[in-house]
């Protein structure tokens, strides 16, 4: 056997090992009616109680979707990330169309069906580093500043302004302004505020440093980033019933009959409905999907700041697809099959892959004839080309296998979020249901959307009731969407 024959055919070798050993990451979709099975009773119980359950379904007392009676001037303020976010805009009632300005109806032929909206301003500002670890008083005085300084900018006149207040954390609502801080997620951590109710932290820093110049701020309403984008959702498509977001982490929400909820018996009047915030990023919390888990994901959870938490989310969002693919890497060199089990230093850090390379590795195509040229970019972003590993390049059966795992974490992830949407949807009674989105890794990733709607196509195909799926893009809905309720609030 020539020596180029024999290196081949030792490239095949670790291609076909690298694709055995990571079929682990491959999901049925015989194990996928299993979890959506045990997903549905998680539901359930949460429906049932909040006490007693993992996914928690924390009533939203949304109920209202807009109606196009939404009218005047509102604030929206939106925290959930590393930035935080403020929006004014102006709601057009939708007998008055006659009279909006140009860019409305402009804004009207392209999206909102119901009334209009026009946007006024908008600011962002990115959050301290050491307002995240910091006190709740230090965060909440930030982002009162933040908006008065807006409100001023914006020369606010008159009495009062309403807003709609995103907040994206896991929270218990007792009313649509009020909730208090279960556990904080993300990068978050200041202190004196988990058990506390969000909304009265927030206007005590509005009063501490209010202005007699601006207007009273009024916060009518708090929100999570789902509810605020099925809000959104609602007034593009009217058969929008769930909010989904698939970025840094991940969550959902649905609009759900209130006879079936269980836990909140005391409210029947119309609109007999809720929204409800899934906190599904915690299924698998109570170990019902542990079967499910390659060796990647447990190392993962084992090794995470909140071990045995948000098992779900770890499987699906952007924060910890990366670091799935680096564990598996780790492992495919340990064994060999890749850079010739040589590790890169690169390697070694966790979630020291970032997200976006992720997204740059599937512009390839499997059958890539160019011999993914994206996959290489992307690899020269992650390692130090100066290391003598890669002083040839990189290797084609490496840049191969790189491909094929990064595939099947992103794919697998969006499988999962198909699945939660279908066993959702399976609680709808609506056959047409259209799915608001919104978030870094469904929105910018090339064909995460495309897999989600193929996976719920595949579903469609073994069930009883053919539901009719449409996927739209809320931009920003948790900012919109927080304008919005505000606006149902005072409608
Ligand atoms: C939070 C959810 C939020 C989701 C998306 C999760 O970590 O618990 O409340 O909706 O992130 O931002």
């Amino acid at each position: 056997m020539s020596s180029d024959h024999k290196e081949s055919s030792y490239k095949q070798k670790n291609i076909e090992l690298a694709d055995l050993l990571t079929k682990q990451l491959i999901v049925s979709n015989e194990d996928f009616e299993k979890v959506s099975a045990l997903l549905s009773k998680e539901f359930d119980r949460g429906l049932r109680s909040t006490e007693d359950s993992f996914v928690k379904m924390y009533l939203t007392y949304v109920r209202s979707l807009p109606n196009g009676e939404e009218n005047g001037r509102f604030l929206a303020l939106d925290l959930g990330g590393t930035n935080v976010r403020a929006l004014l805009v102006e709601f057009h009632r939708s007998q008055s169309e006659s009279s909006a300005t140009e860019s409305n109806q402009k804004q009207q032929q392209q999206e909102p069906q119901k009334g209009s909206i026009e946007i006024i301003d908008s600011s962002i500002e990115t959050i301290p580093t050491e307002i995240f670890h910091g006190t709740g008083e230090q965060l909440f005085d930030f982002i009162a500043e933040f908006i008065i300084e807006f409100a001023f900018r914006n020369k606010l006149t008159g009495e009062r302004i309403a807003l709609g207040f995103s907040f994206s954390f896991p929270s218990i609502q007792k009313g649509i302004a009020e909730a208090t801080l279960v556990t904080w997620t993300k990068t978050f951590n200041c202190s004196g505020v988990v058990g506390c109710d969000v909304v009265r932290l927030f206007k005590a820093s509005l009063e501490r440093k209010a202005h007699p110049s601006i207007p009273f701020i009024d916060v009518v309403a708090i929100l999570n980033d789902t509810t605020g984008t099925l809000i959104y959702g609602a007034l593009l498509d009217e058969n929008c019933r769930i909010g989904l977001i698939v970025g840094t982490a991940s969550n959902a929400c649905y609009v759900e009959h209130s006879s079936r909820i269980e836990k909140w018996p005391s409210n029947y009047n119309d609109p007999e409905q809720m929204i409800i915030n899934c906190e599904c990023g915690a299924f698998g919390d109570n170990y019902v999907i542990d079967w499910a888990l390659t060796c990647w994901d447990r190392q993962l959870n084992y090794e995470s700041l909140n071990l045995n938490k948000q098992i779900h989310e770890k499987l699906i969002s952007g924060m910890y697809l990366p670091e799935l693919l680096r564990r598996c890497l780790l492992t495919l060199i340990e064994l060999g099959i890749v850079f010739n089990g040589k590790t890169p230093i690169e390697l070694l850090q966790p979630y020291s892959i970032r997200t976006r390379y992720m997204s740059h590795i599937d512009q390839d195509d499997e059958n890539d004839k160019n011999n993914f040229p994206n996959t290489r970019i992307a690899l020269t972003n992650i390692f130090n080309m100066k290391n003598p590993l890669f002083k040839n390049g990189f290797n084609d059966s490496d840049v191969k296998i790189i491909h094929m795992i990064n595939r099947r974490i992103t794919k697998r992830s969006a499988n999962f979020v198909a699945n939660a949407l279908r066993t959702l949807a399976n609680r709808i009674d609506n056959i047409d249901i259209s799915i608001a989105y919104d978030g870094s890794l469904i929105c910018l990733h090339p064909h995460y959307r495309c897999w989600v709607e193929e996976k719920l196509n595949e579903f469609i195909k073994t069930s009883e009731i053919k539901k009719r799926f449409r996927l739209i893009r809320a931009n920003d809905g948790s900012l919109y969407g927080a304008a919005i309720v505000a606006a149902i609030c005072d409608r």
